[in-house]
């Protein structure tokens, strides 16, 4: 298997687009289009196949800084503004919007005809119930694939993992997958190459964006500490900067056992430079540790 780079040379699109004079930005083009956070789309994983009047879907709308709406059969739509008018996208569609540039990559590169011709395996949360695979299965038809399967993300990951591969007899094993914003914990069995989930217990509040965000106080106290008199919390543009250095930072500790965050100019012409060790990052984030493992328990 091959993973693919996108336009931007990178092999990882973040599920997210805006629409900037009329042109649709999907992935990072939308990140940083410098569009207001109201103005870009993201999360819809969240939104996929809920009904309108769930509690769960309340509670997330008010994690989101985008508008939603109620549109047809109780499904939550968003409205954008796309050049003259507003649009009304559902959440299926906004995901077959991202499946379709991820295609485009696809066809760019092996120059497969795009037709409906190219097969799709999709994976979703495993908490996720029928309704939401229904709509994940939607998505990637409207994008124009041919979706073969919809399948579980930690079965994806287990065979990403090959823990079918090492043993013929029956064995169990833990996924923890933590996201950007939620964490989950699966046990599976495995056996003979069939994985079957025994059970899941998920955060959906809880993930690597909290990680950042940890590293990210741990920042701006340094940042306060060196210039008391400049408020950086009140300068979204800086907090913004930091908050994507933090996360490099983070990324760069799971392999070395320090990394720097460096940016220049963040504020008033002042530079920031921070150095930390992965022991003092795990000393910052052992709450968010220890929630991990009272999931897995
Ligand atoms: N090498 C890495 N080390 C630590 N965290 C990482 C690394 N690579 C990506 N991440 C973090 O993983 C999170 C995104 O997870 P991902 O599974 O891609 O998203 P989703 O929430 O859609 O499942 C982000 O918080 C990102 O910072
Ligand atoms: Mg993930």
């Amino acid at each position: 298997a091959t993973v693919l780079v996108n336009g931007q040379g990178n092999r990882e699109t973040p599920c997210c687009i805006a629409v900037k004079d009329g042109q649709l930005l999907v992935g990072e083009a939308a990140q940083t289009s410098g569009l207001p956070p109201e103005d870009i789309v993201f999360g819809v994983k969240r939104l996929l196949g809920r009904k309108w009047n769930s509690p769960d879907l309340a509670e997330d709308l008010r994690h989101l800084p985008f508008r939603v709406v109620e549109g047809k059969n109780q499904q939550a739509v968003i409205p954008v503004r796309w050049g003259e008018e507003e649009k009304l996208l559902y959440p299926e569609e906004v995901l077959a919007l991202i499946l379709r540039e991820l295609k485009n990559t696809i066809v760019e590169h092996t120059g497969l005809a795009d037709t409906k011709s190219i097969g799709a395996v999709l994976t979703v949360p495993a908490s996720f119930n029928d309704a939401q695979r229904q709509a994940a299965k939607d998505a990637g038809a409207i994008a124009g694939f041919n979706v073969l399967r919809i399948i579980n993300e930690p079965t994806s990951a287990a065979i990403a993992l090959g823990l079918d591969k090492y043993h013929e007899s029956e064995r169990n094993a833990v996924l923890v997958d933590m996201g950007g914003c939620s964490t989950d914990v699966t046990v599976l069995t495995i056996e003979d190459g069939i994985f079957e989930i025994k059970s899941t217990a998920g955060s959906a509040r809880h993930g690597g964006e909290d990680l950042d965000g940890r590293l990210l106080e741990y920042c701006l106290a340094q940042f306060s500490r060196e210039h008391p008199g400049v408020d950086l919390r009140a300068r979204p543009r800086a907090l913004r900067r930091l908050q994507k250095a933090c996360e490099r930072a983070k990324c760069r500790l799971s392999h070395d056992i320090q990394a720097v965050i460096e940016v220049d100019s963040l504020v008033e012409g002042h530079d920031f430079s921070c150095q930390i060790t992965r022991a003092r990052f795990e000393e910052l984030i052992r709450e968010q540790l220890e929630e991990t493992l009272r999931l897995a328990k």
